[in-house]
């Protein structure tokens, strides 16, 4: 018999039904009541066992976490917490669990605790909702930029470029660093590497993606993005997922148009989607801010920011008004900020990002014209001569959401401020030329896609809303 799902039977009308249903033992009580789940739902189905007419043997490897096939009728339950349960009839186990080694016991384990044992943690409630989560809104993304018609580009995960000119690259290269050959100059000679010159993972797939803007119209990447800084935070990784829409026409307007819009659909998407994870995630997190000190507590439960970021347009304000707000700041004034602000040009830390969301404005926040020395060069400069067309998103708890800019189509200013930001002019000749063979004004973003999961899903640590993390000085599994 074909197996169904948790999921299906739960929903569907399957009353008086045989089905065949497979998945792993959450508990097993009495010796007669299996939970067993199959990862098609937060909800476990509860299989009533004939004990009496049960091998004994059988019964004894009935253990947390073996994996078993039952075949069965639905029935309406006798007991409380469900509708439904199923009457075994048939049972085989498909994978026994040593009870006394498996490392995961029907109790709560702390989510350190669970990062080492990373290859496990999905059998917990909390991750398969979140990687559940992940998963919707993955899709959401694709069916959001779909509907639009927009074309998804795959940009290169391997590039000669830097496309941030952050210098934060991982090499990529097959030479032996034992009988690596050096040039005169003392420098590692690419020439007989692989590539025939140096490589890296990429940081971002922009460069690429306004080329292929500035000919398919709108487009957006969606892919790995590596970065080797340093910053072991609770919102870094050392490999991401990026989405990137470039589209040609679109000013900075535009721009913050279309990511407000982008941000709303996928949580509106994961709302309606994903009802059970979120409701379930939404408890786990009330009952986590429980343990904190009044003073340290969310004012919104999960369900209800979500709900708030649907419903309120977010802050639009320049990044010189931004100043001005934090210059006159009760924690500024009171030297409770580690970087004061003192003056225009300061780059904003997130306890800044963070004051400006969730003390001051109290909902997200798109900040505009930021100060061209701290942005990269491909931004379109201002007739101030001193700002540019960025904008940055900032969302409660999570600080920077999104990073994007309309560009800079000039083709001379735009190799003048490369020349500035010592930028190789030659080596991105292939990106000028979209300047030099009609150009046109066109603007996009980039979303960090684990920042938007923790959001969604009221995780506090970017380690786990990606199944696998990779930070400075980890890279299991
Ligand atoms: O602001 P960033 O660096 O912008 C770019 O890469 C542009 N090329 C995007 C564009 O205009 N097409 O990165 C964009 C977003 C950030 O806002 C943040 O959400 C996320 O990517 N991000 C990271 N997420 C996790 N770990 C990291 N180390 C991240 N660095 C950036
Ligand atoms: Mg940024």
């Amino acid at each position: 018999m074909a197996r169904t799902k948790i999921k299906e039977l739960l929903v569907g009308d399957f009353l008086d039904t045989k089905v065949t249903i497979k998945g792993w033992v959450r508990t097993f009580r009495n010796n007669q009541f299996i939970a067993l789940n199959d990862g098609s739902t937060i909800e476990n189905i509860q299989v009533v066992v004939d004990f009496e007419n049960t091998e004994p043997s059988l019964l004894k490897r009935l253990t947390t976490s073996a994996c078993i096939s039952v075949e069965g009728k639905i029935t309406a339950s006798q007991g409380k917490g469900q509708k439904v349960e199923m009457i075994a009839e048939k049972l085989e186990i498909l994978g026994d669990s040593d009870a006394e080694a498996y490392p995961l016991q029907p109790k709560k384990h702390s989510l350190e605790f669970l990062r080492e044992i990373a290859h496990l943690r999905f059998r917990t409630n909390t991750f398969s909702a979140v990687f559940r989560v992940r998963n919707a809104l993955s899709y959401a993304i694709h069916k959001f930029f779909q509907e639009r018609g927009f074309v998804y580009i795959h940009s290169p995960i391997i590039t000669g470029s830097d496309a941030e000119g952050a210098g934060e690259m991982f090499k990529v290269t097959t030479l032996d660093p034992k009988t690596v050959s050096l040039l005169d100059t003392g420098g590692v000679d690419y020439s007989v590497d692989f590539f025939e010159k140096e490589t890296h993972l990429t940081v971002s797939g922009q460069l690429e993606a306004e080329l292929a803007a500035l000919a398919l119209g709108d487009v957006y990447t969606f892919g790995p993005t590596f970065r080797a800084e340093n910053s072991n935070t609770s919102r870094h990784l050392a490999e991401f997922w990026m989405i990137e829409p470039e589209c040609a026409f679109n000013d900075l307007e535009d721009n913050m148009d279309l990511a407000e819009s982008l941000l709303k659909y996928c949580i509106k998407y994961a709302l309606d989607e994903c009802a059970e994870d979120i409701q379930f995630l939404n408890s786990r997190l009330a009952e986590e801010e429980k343990s904190k000190p009044q003073l340290e507590r969310a004012e919104m439960g999960l369900l209800e920011k979500l709900q708030f970021c649907l419903d309120h347009s977010f802050e639009r304000l320049t990044y010189s008004e931004a100043i001005e707000v934090l210059k006159n700041s009760t924690p500024n004034k009171k030297k409770k900020f580690k970087y004061l602000i003192e003056e225009w040009g300061a780059d904003l830390q997130s306890e800044h990002e963070r004051y400006l969301v969730e003390k001051h404005f109290k909902k997200p926040v798109i900040l505009t014209d930021y100060p061209k020395e701290i942005k990269a060069f491909y931004m379109r400069q201002n007739d101030d001569g001193k700002t540019v067309r960025a904008m940055d998103i900032l969302f409660p708890g999570i600080g920077e959401i999104v990073g994007g800019s309309q560009r800079e189509e000039r083709l001379e200013k735009l190799i003048e401020r490369m020349e500035q930001m010592d930028v190789p002019v030659e080596e991105l000749s292939w990106y000028l030329d979209t300047r030099r063979f009609g150009t046109c004004p066109h603007a996009g973003f980039g979303l960090g896609f684990e920042r938007l999961v923790l959001f969604v899903t009221g995780m506090t640590n970017i380690r786990d809303v990606i199944p696998f993390p990779r930070t400075p000085g980890n890279a299991e599994f």
